[in-house]
């Protein structure tokens, strides 16, 4: 990957109310016509929800606990992001998925009401992780300011607000997994947590397991978590993003593979933001049944 300065992304562009950097947006059309086919299997995110550690899972369980397979390439040329658009030649998420022989791997952080609809044609399975609201929050700010790709987060202060209006890409964390929550038992989803994988690692991967109608033995099973662990995927550089070039990711700034854990939040809101932010999520949340938990 040779990424240039001129390359880097940070201009963005509305496309149904939505952040998206401009080249997403500009590529909107065909992101929106993809076709999806019925043994697509999608992991669907919020940003920094745990979309690398699902991915790592399911690449994990899909070839039966083999770890050199699953260093065969990094994770996002193993799943492409589906509407992550770069300037050519360098391969966009589209490029990536036509390109990819079935049965396929996709990785989106889009919002439901943006998901190409030819995945709810063909039926395709959908793996849905949410994260709660301050500790997601936090994570996307620490990923804004080392990934060159990404806007400016500004300040903390200032970028709690930006997070609470939802003026970051792709969107309001608050409607992304309303949203995703509200259809989940109309289509082929399995939505799950990412304070749930961290408490009980073994039991919501026997969830995916199931879902992909897979059977593995205890063995390739306990293979899997400990794999897929934060401290064994720190050091994976198939899993780390630590093979792009600093000019694009900077961990000196913050690495990706950052805390990896529930109630981080408590190191940066102050008791005023957080009583702040509960006040406006009560608001913002009302109606919907779905719950978070902000530690475990
Ligand atoms: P933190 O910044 O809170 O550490 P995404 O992959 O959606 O961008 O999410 C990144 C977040 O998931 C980061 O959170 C990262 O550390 C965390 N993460 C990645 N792998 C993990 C793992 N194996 N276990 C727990 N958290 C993990």
């Amino acid at each position: 990957l040779h990424l240039e300065e001129q390359h880097l992304q940070p201009e963005t562009k509305e496309v149904n109310g939505i952040l998206m950097s401009k080249m997403m947006s500009d590529n909107w059309d065909k992101i929106w016509n993809f076709q999806a086919k019925p043994d697509d299997l999608l992991i669907a995110t919020y940003a920094k929800a745990g979309t690398t550690w699902t991915q790592e899972i399911v690449d994990m369980i899909q070839n039966d606990g083999d770890v050199q397979k699953c260093q065969r390439a990094n994770t996002f040329d193993r799943h492409p992001f589906l509407e992550w658009t770069l300037p050519p030649p360098l391969n966009s998420g589209l490029d990536l998925a036509n390109k990819m022989p079935s049965p396929r791997t996709l990785k989106t952080h889009l919002p439901v009401q943006m998901l190409p609809p030819s995945f709810w044609k063909e039926n395709s399975k959908i793996i849905y992780v949410a994260r709660n609201a301050k500790d997601c929050l936090v994570s996307y700010y620490h990923f804004s300011r080392m990934n060159k790709m990404l806007p400016d987060p500004g300040t903390w202060e200032e970028y709690v607000e930006t997070f609470k209006a939802g003026k970051v890409l792709w969107g309001s964390w608050y409607d992304h997994v309303k949203g995703w929550w509200d259809v989940k038992d109309q289509h082929h989803i399995l939505y799950l947590f990412y304070e749930d994988m961290k408490e009980d690692p073994k039991r919501e991967i026997k969830k995916i397991v199931k879902f992909l109608e897979k059977d593995i033995s205890e063995e390739v099973l306990n293979k899997v978590i400990y794999h897929t662990s934060f401290d064994v995927m720190k050091q994976n550089p198939m899993a780390n993003y630590t093979t792009l070039p600093s000019s694009i990711m900077d961990h000196s700034i913050s690495p990706f593979m950052r805390k990896g854990m529930p109630g981080d939040w408590k190191n940066y809101f102050t008791v005023a933001q957080s009583e702040d932010f509960d006040e406006d999520y009560r608001k913002k949340m009302a109606g919907s049944t779905i719950t978070f938990r902000t530690e475990i």
